[in-house]
């Protein structure tokens, strides 16, 4: 990664996904361009086996630790939704690898704002996204792994929670203590499938914002969590275009932007 960082830097980190066999395989960091327009084959003329380049070093990062691909994504979405997916996340004045940064934001505190339903809506609107964007790339919860402190309160306070499901996680997630101590986000956490969806509804979604897409009220949120828990093959194709939408916001062009020589460094 570093060879292509220092020639000729310019990762737009949009995320691709592949499944192969239900299985995570790869993400793809797409390169940025500084012309008018942006376009994905940035480095056909100068480095020509960029995108190879990059999905095997991806692939070799999840097969080695099967929750790379999780926090890689949580990542795109964090950097997308902080002044548009410019790539800012991975700025730092300290010499960091990738993997301290993802370290990083596996601890990273989120700001407590109550996660409610119209909070998030809005919360994309103002990004460009609309309702179905949300439900599904809140699907990208069909993958990693969530601390304690994150769902602490779901666990112990919700009422639109089913009471064994909470039972369970409260075993490794005390009222007191244990912040740091892990759980998956679904209970197929390496693959991508539709069991984020159908768990919620069973209310057994595990934060408190993923259960708010599933009520009960017969809302079009609901109407479409429902569509995606049955329907694998679109959830497939309609994640990828709503993960191409959060790419493409704000993107910066023409002289706005700049190709970096180095990703943690602005020129
Ligand atoms: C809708 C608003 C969202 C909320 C409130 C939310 C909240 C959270 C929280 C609380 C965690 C656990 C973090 C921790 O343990 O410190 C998490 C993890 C994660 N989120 Fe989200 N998220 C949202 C949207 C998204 C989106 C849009 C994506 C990607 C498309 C995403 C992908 C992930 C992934 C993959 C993880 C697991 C990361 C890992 O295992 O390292 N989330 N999210
Ligand atoms: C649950 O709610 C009560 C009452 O509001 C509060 O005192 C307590 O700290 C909450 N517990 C958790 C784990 O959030
Ligand atoms: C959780 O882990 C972070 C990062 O390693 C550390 O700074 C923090 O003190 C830990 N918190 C607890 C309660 O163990």
């Amino acid at each position: 990664m570093n060879r292509l960082c220092s020639s000729s830097y310019g990762w737009r980190p949009a995320v691709r996904w592949k499944r192969r066999g239900g299985e995570l395989a790869a993400i793809v960091l797409v390169p940025t361009t500084c012309t008018a327009q942006l376009t994905s084959d940035f480095y056909k003329q100068s480095c020509p086996q960029a995108l190879q380049i990059i999905r095997s070093v991806v692939k070799r990062a999840i097969n080695r630790e099967a929750r790379m691909g999780a926090s890689l994504l949580r990542l795109h979405f964090h950097d997308c939704f902080v002044n548009g997916c410019d790539g800012s996340i991975l700025l730092d004045d300290t010499d960091t690898s990738l993997l301290q940064l993802v370290t990083r934001l596996r601890f990273w505190e989120v700001l407590p704002i109550p996660m409610e339903y119209y909070w998030l809506l809005s919360s994309f609107q103002s990004h460009g996204l609309d309702l179905q964007d949300l439900i599904l790339l809140s699907g990208g919860h069909t993958t990693g792994l969530a601390r304690c402190t994150t769902f602490r309160a779901r666990i112990y306070n919700d009422t639109n929670i089913d009471p064994e499901f909470a039972a369970s996680l409260q075993k490794g997630c005390p009222a007191n203590g244990g912040d740091n101590n892990t759980a998956p986000i679904d209970s197929t956490t390496t693959h991508f499938d539709t069991v984020y969806f159908k768990s919620l509804l069973q209310k057994k979604g595990l934060f408190h914002s993923d259960q708010e897409l599933f009520k009960s009220d017969g809302s079009d949120s609901d109407t479409l969590v429902q569509h995606y828990a049955n329907s694998p093959q679109d959830f497939k194709v309609d994640f990828g275009a709503s993960m191409v939408k959060m790419g493409n916001i704000k993107p910066l062009t023409g002289s706005d932007g700049e190709i970096r020589l180095n990703c943690r460094k602005i020129n």
